[in-house]
C-alpha cells in the first residue's frame, strides 16, 4: 500500500487550549453531546457550542451555557456586533457535529447556511468532524448516501454511525458512537493539526486485545493485552479517513467511533474473523495478543477440586498462528501485513535479533517490536517501538502516547510498496 502523500507527519501530543466549535443538531442523541463537550472541556479545550434550535427543543441553551462557560446562541442575530456567523468558524481549530442529522447533512452538502451552525460549517478552514446518528432509513436513503459522498469527497470526516439501539423500540444502524469515543477521535483529528486525510478510500483490518481459552465454564487461560494499542490503531485510521474493522478479543473499551467491531473471545474465533475480514483489507495490523497454546480438552462443567487434595493435570496444545497463516495466504497480495513483538534480550540475543528473526518467521510485511523486559507496556496509555521492515528498514518511534505509535505505524504502512 503506497500513498503519494507526505506522511511524515505524526499526531502532536496534545491539543490543549485549541478551540473547537461542538455543533448540535436536532437529535434526541443531543443529551448525549453534553458528555462529548464535559469531556472536551474537561481536557483543557476551548469550546463553543453551537446548537441548532431543533437542538434547543432537547437540551436547553443553559445546559450548554454551564457547561461550556460560554453565552450558546443558535441564531445570527445574537450579538452580531462581533458578527459570530463568520468569526466562529474562521477561529475554530476543529469543528465537531454531534449529532448531526439527516438535514444538517443535506444543509452541510448544498451549502446551505440558514442559522449559526450551518454559517459557521461554511466559514469553517479547520477540519470538520461529522458524527450523524438518526434512523436506518434516514442514514441508507438515497439522499443521505449521496451527501455524505458529497461531504467526504470534500474531505470532512463523516464518522459511520454506530448499530444498536434507536429511538423507541428501534435498533439497527443509526447510533450515535459512545462520547468518550467521540472525543478521543476528535483529539486525534486536533493532534494532526488538519494533516491529511490519507488513509481516505483505504479498509484497514486491525486486532486488538489478549484472547481466553477456556478450562472450564468459568475459568480460562488469558494475558494482560488490555487492547489500548488496537484502539489507538483503531482511531488514528479513522482520524486519517479509513474504514476500519477491529477484531476485539476482551477489551473493556467502548467501540471506536465509526469502527466495524467484531468481538471475540478466543483465538479459535479471533482467527475466524480475522480471516473473513482479511480479504477485504488493504492493510491488517495483528495487535493482539492471541494465546500461543489453549487446554486439550474444554469441560463441558465446573472442574471441581478432589478429595484427596490433589490438583488436575491441564494438557495444551498450540493455537494456530494467524499472522503466519495471513502472511503466508496473501488472499489481498497488495495487503499489507503488520505483526506486533512483545519480545525481551537474553543469552541468544538481543531484542532487535530476536525481532528480526520473528519478522522472517512469520513472513509479515512491517514488525512492530515492543522491549518488555519490565513489563511496562501492557495497560500503559504510553509506548515505545522500534518498526522493522521485510525490506530492511529499521524506524525508532521514541516513547509517547500510543496515539502517536500508532500514526508512526500507520506511516509505515503507507510507505509500504506491495
Ligand atoms: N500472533 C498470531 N497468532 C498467534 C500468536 C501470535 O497471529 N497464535 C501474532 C500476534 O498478534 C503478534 C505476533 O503474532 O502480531 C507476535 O506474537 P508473539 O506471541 O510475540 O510471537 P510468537 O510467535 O508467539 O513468538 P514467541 O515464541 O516469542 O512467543
Amino acid at each position: 500500500m503506497t500513498s503519494g502523500t507526505d506522511t511524515a507527519t505524526t499526531a502532536s501530543p496534545s491539543g490543549a487550549r485549541s478551540r473547537v466549535v461542538l455543533g448540535v443538531g436536532g437529535g434526541i442523541a443531543a443529551y448525549k453531546a453534553c458528555e462529548v463537550l464535559r469531556r472536551l472541556a474537561e481536557s483543557g479545550h476551548d469550546v463553543t457550542v453551537v446548537p441548532t434550535s431543533a437542538a434547543l427543543e432537547f437540551v436547553g441553551a443553559p445546559t450548554w451555557s454551564a457547561l461550556s462557560g460560554k453565552p450558546v446562541s443558535s441564531s445570527v442575530w445574537d450579538a452580531v456586533h462581533e458578527v459570530p456567523h463568520v468569526r466562529i468558524g474562521q477561529e475554530a481549530d476543529l469543528v465537531v457535529v454531534a449529532p448531526t442529522t439527516a438535514d444538517l447533512l443535506a444543509k452541510a452538502a448544498h451549502g446551505i447556511a440558514d442559522d449559526l451552525l450551518t454559517n459557521t460549517l461554511l466559514t469553517a478552514r479547520c477540519p470538520v468532524v461529522l458524527v450523524p446518528a438518526m434512523h436506518t432509513e434516514m442514514w441508507e436513503h438515497p439522499a443521505t448516501v449521496a451527501n455524505v459522498a458529497t461531504l467526504r469527497a470534500r474531505g470532512v470526516l463523516v464518522v459511520e454511525p454506530a448499530v444498536g439501539r434507536l429511538t423507541g423500540k428501534d435498533s439497527g444502524k443509526g447510533r450515535l458512537p459512545e462520547p468518550a469515543e467521540i472525543v478521543e477521535l476528535a483529539r486525534d483529528v486536533l493532534a494532526r493539526g488538519g494533516g491529511p486525510a490519507d488513509l481516505a478510500g483505504r479498509h484497514v483490518l486491525v486486532s486488538a486485545g489478549g484472547t481466553r481459552e477456556y478450562l472450564d465454564p468459568v475459568r480460562y487461560l488469558g494475558n494482560r493485552s488490555s487492547g489500548l494499542q488496537g484502539w489507538a490503531l483503531a482511531r488514528a485510521a479513522l482520524a486519517r479517513g479509513a474504514r476500519v474493522t477491529v477484531v476485539a478479543a476482551n477489551v473493556a473499551l467502548p467501540d471506536p467511533a465509526g469502527a466495524d467491531v467484531v468481538r471475540v473471545e478466543t483465538t479459535a474465533q479471533l482467527r475466524e474473523a480475522v480471516l473473513a475480514a482479511a480479504p477485504q483489507a488493504d492493510a491488517v495490523v495483528m495487535a493482539a495478543a492471541p494465546a500461543d497454546f489453549r487446554p486439550a480438552e474444554v469441560a463441558t462443567a465446573k472442574i471441581k477440586k478432589a478429595d484427596d487434595g490433589s490438583a488436575p493435570t491441564v494438557h495444551l496444545v498450540q493455537n494456530p498462528d494467524v499472522l503466519a497463516e495471513l502472511s503466508s495466504s496473501r488472499v489481498r497480495p497488495d495487503a499489507v501485513v503488520v505483526g506486533f513483538a512483545a519480545e525481551t534480550g537474553d543469552e541468544r540475543g538481543g531484542v532487535l535479533d530476536h525481532a528480526r528473526a520473528k519478522l522472517a518467521r512469520k513472513g509479515c510485511d512491517l514488525l512492530v517490536v515492543n522491549d518488555v523486559s519490565g513489563g511496562a507496556v501492557f495497560g500503559s496509555p504510553d509506548n515505545e517501538a522500534v518498526i522493522l521492515g521485510a525490506d530492511g528498514r529499521s524506524v525508532p518511534v521514541a516513547r509517547g502516547s500510543k496515539a502517536r505509535v500508532a500514526h508512526a505505524i500507520w506511516d509505515e504502512v503507507l510507505r509500504t510498496e506491495r
